[in-house]
């Protein structure tokens, strides 16, 4: 469950001594925060404490987060397309590697380590737009604008993404998650031609790795029929879709993960419950299915729910 360390004490208090971007910096520190979930909530995976955007540093860009990810050099013109530097992450993020291999050696095999990306649509989008936007006119201006520079720009971010996933799984990732937040804003063709290409390039890229491939895209019903080719083993999706349809439509060939919307957790235990139980009680039907929230934790969220949630979600699957 993504950002489910928000909701706890425990985060909050790591927190109020150091900022986020410190956090991801100190391995020690990004450690501790990556178990606090696995111990708190007994979750089956622990995600590896990072953002999406922390590679940006890795193209030569400087990122703050109040508290999404802010850019005050957001790149805009072919020339700072050109600018960007492709530099190596196991040079330029150490720290992200280090946090890996202190996780593998804390976990010893408890729970598989799961590392994550961005997609390169997703954090261009970031990088042009300078932060989080409803629509993201800037970034669908260059794709429209200057498909050519557009492109140039989504090369090298998915040339960094690819090296820093396999730097990631080379220091003890288990599987890796592509993170596609923003897809859903561009209609079929547009992200066959600017969301899909660089997507299924990364996953080749990783395939003979042996390490599950996991492609969450929200807010996807439109894009199924283009989302079948991925090269993913794993789909994610929110809760906006049937997972059996989308299941369906996909071509019955990937395992499914999701989709409980995070603002059912906001409700009393029992309501969840019977939210929680709709969705596996479909879930035989699946090729597989990954229990999962369909996006992040929401920060207000008591953790008694999310206990109550993932109690309820184990007493399933061994009944
Ligand atoms: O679960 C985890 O903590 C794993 C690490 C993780 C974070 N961000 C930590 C984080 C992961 C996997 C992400 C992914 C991420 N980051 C995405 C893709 C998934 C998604 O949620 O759509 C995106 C789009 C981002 C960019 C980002 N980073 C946003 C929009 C925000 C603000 C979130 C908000 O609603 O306040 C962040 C900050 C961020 N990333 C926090 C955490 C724990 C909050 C920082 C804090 O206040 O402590």
């Amino acid at each position: 469950m993504r950002q489910a360390g928000r909701c706890l004490p425990e985060y909050r208090a790591v927190r109020r001594r150091v900022d986020f971007v410190s956090l991801c910096r100190t391995p020690e520190l990004a450690a501790q925060v990556t178990l606090q979930p696995v111990d708190r909530l007994g979750v089956d995976a622990a995600i590896l404490f990072s953002d999406i955007l922390v590679p940006a540093e890795s193209l030569g860009l400087e990122v703050r987060f109040e508290p999404g990810p802010v850019l005050d050099r957001p790149v805009r013109s072919a020339a700072d397309i050109d600018r960007l530097r492709l530099g190596d992450p196991r040079e330029q993020v150490p720290f992200v590697y280090e946090t890996l291999r202190i996780l593998s050696r804390e976990l010893a095999g408890r729970v598989p380590l799961i590392g994550f990306a961005g997609s390169p649509f997703t954090l261009s989008a970031y990088l042009v737009e300078g932060r989080g936007s409803r629509l993201f006119e800037q970034i669908k201006c260059l794709l429209f604008g200057d498909p050519a520079a557009a492109h140039r720009l989504l090369e090298k971010v998915a040339g960094v993404t690819e090296e820093y996933l396999l730097a990631q799984v080379e220091a003890g990732a288990q599987a890796v998650q592509l993170f596609d937040t923003w897809a859903g804003l561009l209609g079929p063709q547009e992200y066959r031609e600017f969301g899909l290409r660089y997507v299924r390039r990364i996953f080749d890229r990783l395939r003979d790795r042996g390490v599950p491939l996991i492609y969450f895209v929200l807010d996807a019903a439109h894009l199924l029929d283009e989302i079948r080719g991925c090269g993913a083993d794993v789909v994610g999706v929110d809760w906006r879709l049937d997972l059996a349809e989308a299941s369906y439509r996909l071509g019955n060939r990937f395992v499914m993960q999701g989709n409980l919307d995070p603002t059912v957790l906001l409700a009393p235990p029992a309501q969840i419950e019977r939210r929680a139980e709709a969705i596996l009680a479909r879930s035989g039907a699946l090729p597989g299915h990954v229990f999962n929230l369909g996006h992040g934790v929401l920060p207000d969220t008591p953790v008694e729910h999310v206990e109550a949630l993932v109690r309820f979600v184990r007493q399933y699957a061994t009944s």
